[in-house]
């Protein structure tokens, strides 16, 4: 069984992934393509339990170090139970956020640094890469703007808490756009960086082109 096709989505925090992953997803249904998709914290039962306590805003006594082991023991726990086991059946894995979100908000937000993430990595998730990772940076200032207001929108509606990150000033947030910038930057095959202010259209038709040149690729491999 050839070995499957491993999809990241990255970006800050409202910057359209959860949108432009459900758009991807259903235009791999139709072409009879049947993508596992999971998402980062989370996508196992551990993994949501896990989550519950990093995102939850009474959590703010959390030290970054702490922060950034939980963020992997919820990956390896995802590798193991999910990831890995699609991978090697064959399937598309689509996973929402992966390591480079450790990366840019533990090493950049947090100052941790990439160093120790990479080395983690390599430690705790085997230094599984993806195949691809479809990096979306609109604008600082609108991804600013969205996250707030969908924070607001989310206590009204349901009352669940998962409003820890979003309280981050907008420095923190700086400094994990400029992580992500530079993550692209030192990995451009494996980085697709979708820049500007476009339309959800516009995105995902980006999308697409460079996961339909990955899916021939793996078709002829
Ligand atoms: P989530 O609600 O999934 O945000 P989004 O819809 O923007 O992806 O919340 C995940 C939050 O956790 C988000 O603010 C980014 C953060 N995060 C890290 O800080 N490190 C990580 O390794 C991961 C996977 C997420």
């Amino acid at each position: 069984m050839p070995r499957g096709l491993f999809i990241t989505l990255e970006g800050l925090d409202g910057a359209g992934k959860t949108t432009q992953l459900k758009r991807l997803a259903a235009w791999m249904h139709k072409r009879g393509i049947d993508p596992v998709i999971t998402r980062q914290p989370g996508g196992t039962e551990t993994g949501d339990r896990i989550r519950a306590l990093l995102l939850d805003s009474r959590s703010s006594a959390l030290a970054p170090l702490t922060e950034m082991a939980l963020m992997f023991a919820d990956r390896a726990q995802a590798i193991a139970e999910v990831i890995e086991p699609a991978l090697s059946s064959g399937k598309i894995v689509l996973c929402d956020r992966f390591t480079d979100s450790t990366e840019a908000y533990q090493g950049g937000g947090r100052e941790l640094g990439s160093e120790v993430v990479l080395d983690l990595h390599k430690i705790l998730c085997g230094n599984l890469q993806p195949d691809l990772t479809l990096l979306l940076l609109p604008s600082l200032e609108r991804s600013l703007d969205r996250a707030r207001r969908r924070n607001d929108r989310t206590a009204e509606k349901d009352g669940k808490d998962e409003g820890r990150f979003e309280q981050e000033q907008e420095a923190f947030y700086r400094r994990v756009w400029e992580k992500y910038c530079e993550i692209a930057n030192r990995e451009p095959d494996r980085v697709v960086v979708i820049e500007g202010d476009l339309s959800i259209e516009e995105v995902h038709e980006q999308i697409i082109e460079a996961v339909a040149m990955r899916l021939s690729a793996l078709h002829t491999r």
